[in-house]
């Protein structure tokens, strides 16, 4: 039973969503919201208060981009969490290719950097019991519709995961929604080692799926946003059918995949193939790279590249 949760990047979009649902559940003694800004997270503590008359919500600070703010908020906790979710994240914007100074550029470091330090100190300090949710993307697979190729690989050798993790990869043309693919893959592919070399605790992978009411679209570049908000969304996504849906949708299969057994470590669960929406599947059935644990493991390699 998860008593305790943690989520990265939760006081707004899905993170804040989840971490609702948790508190909803008669389990949950704690939730931990793990944000960068007081504020933005207080905000969201009252809120979340409020509509679910519980007084089980804890803030940590931390920067998922900034290695030493996110050790600095393993320090402070004081007792071990049974689940960590690791929400943070998004295409980034404008800033995302941009290097921080880990060597990362900001998305990988956002997507990748500080959710890795946060499992790893706590494994380390002995602060983590059950479980751990890597927060993916369709993208990974590929959404045709949006323009998203495939995540293809030439080697998946450690040179070209960290290539990707510092952006040099994408050359000149650095495409953040290509981009952000690739990075996702990064995490997922780490994800799926860790669920090896720790086999005691549960590593799961999800997409939470096209979600509606996050600030996800507002990193997107202008045209897509306008085509997104006003005619991808409303109009032809619905009627496509299982590939949009709500953010208590979204959400829903993160609190799942930790809480139900059915939900296997070492697996990355999304919408069938060509869907954003509807039940989740395996996506190693028809992305074979995913089950290469050699593949895995240099990802896993190519990320400690940049931590120190
Ligand atoms: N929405 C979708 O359709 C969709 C689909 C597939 C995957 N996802 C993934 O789902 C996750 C949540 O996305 P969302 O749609 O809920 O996005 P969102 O509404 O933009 O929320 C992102 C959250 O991450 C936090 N965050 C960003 N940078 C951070 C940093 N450096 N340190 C700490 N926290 C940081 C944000 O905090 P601030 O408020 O401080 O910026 C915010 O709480 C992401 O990993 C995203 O890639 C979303």
């Amino acid at each position: 039973m998860n008593e305790s949760i943690l989520i990265t990047g939760a006081n707004i979009g899905l993170g804040k969503e989840t971490a609702r649902q948790f508190a909803l559940k008669k389990e949950t003694k704690k939730v931990i919201l793990f944000c960068r800004n007081r504020t933005r997270a207080e905000t969201a503590k009252k809120d979340l208060e409020q509509t679910t008359g519980k007084k089980i919500f804890e803030i940590i600070i931390g920067d998922v981009t900034d290695a030493n703010s996110v050790r600095k908020a393993v320090e402070e906790m004081k007792e071990p969490v049974d689940a960590v979710i690791l929400n943070a994240g998004g295409v980034i914007g404008k800033t995302a290719a941009r290097l921080t100074p880990s060597g990362m550029n900001v998305q990988a470091a956002t997507n990748i950097l500080g959710n890795v330090i946060l499992v790893e100190e706590l494994i380390k300090r002995d602060k983590l019991k059950r479980a751990v949710l890597t927060v993916s993307a369709e993208a990974v697979p590929g959404v045709k519709m949006l323009g998203v190729e495939r995540v293809s690989m030439k080697t998946s050798s450690v040179d070209e995961f960290a290539a990707v993790l510092n952006g040099s990869y994408f050359g000149s043309k650095f495409d953040a929604l290509q981009a952000y693919a690739y990075v996702k893959y990064a995490a997922t592919m780490w994800a799926l080692s860790m669920a090896r070399k720790y086999p005691q605790l549960k590593f799961v992978v999800v997409s939470p799926g096209n979600t509606k009411g996050t600030q996800a679209p507002d990193s997107l570049p202008l045209p897509m946003q306008f085509m997104l908000k006003f005619v991808m969304m409303p109009i032809v996504f619905p009627l496509m059918g299982e590939m949009v849906h709500t953010l208590e949708i979204g959400a829903k299969r993160f609190v799942d995949a930790i809480s139900d057994e059915r939900y296997k470590s070492g697996v990355f669960y999304a919408s069938k193939e060509g869907k954003l929406s509807g039940d989740m599947v395996d996506q190693s059935t028809f992305f074979t790279d995913l089950k290469n644990t050699s593949f895995q493991d240099n990802a896993n390699e190519a990320i400690h590249h940049f931590i120190n």
